[in-house]
């Protein structure tokens, strides 16, 4: 068992892990990425055949998403996450939500 989790915060292959910085998977950084350091769509034969599908549509969303409407989270909130079969919050997260 290898758990993603506790890969994608391991700080010997990514330094400040709970940092959002987008610019670690630029095709430079990516480069020296170790093949299994970053896994959320597991590695090896039985890899998910839908790991491109998935990570297009979560890009095309977000970006047409966030064009329209500005989030701001309700202050307040403990933000807790649940690794689960994917990782995801413990409680419901509320926001509140303007268009731009
Ligand atoms: C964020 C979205 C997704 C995540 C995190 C994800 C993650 C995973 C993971 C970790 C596995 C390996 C499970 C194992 O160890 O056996 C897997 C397998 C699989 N995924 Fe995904 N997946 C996602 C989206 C998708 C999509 C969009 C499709 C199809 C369009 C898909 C189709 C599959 C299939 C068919 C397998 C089984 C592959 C096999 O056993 O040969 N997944 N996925």
């Amino acid at each position: 068992m290898i758990p993603p989790y506790l890969m994608h915060r391991n700080t010997v292959y990514w330094p400040d892990p709970e940092v959002f910085d987008p610019q670690r998977f630029s095709p430079e950084n990516k480069a020296n990425h170790h093949i299994g350091a970053y896994l959320p769509f597991a590695i090896g034969p039985r890899r998910c055949i839908g790991d491109s599908m998935a990570i297009q549509e979560m890009a095309v969303h977000i970006s047409r998403i966030i064009q329209k409407i500005h989030f701001e989270l309700v202050p307040g909130q403990t933000v807790e996450l649940e690794p689960l079969v994917n990782l995801r919050p413990k409680q419901d997260i509320f926001l509140h939500a303007t268009y731009r």
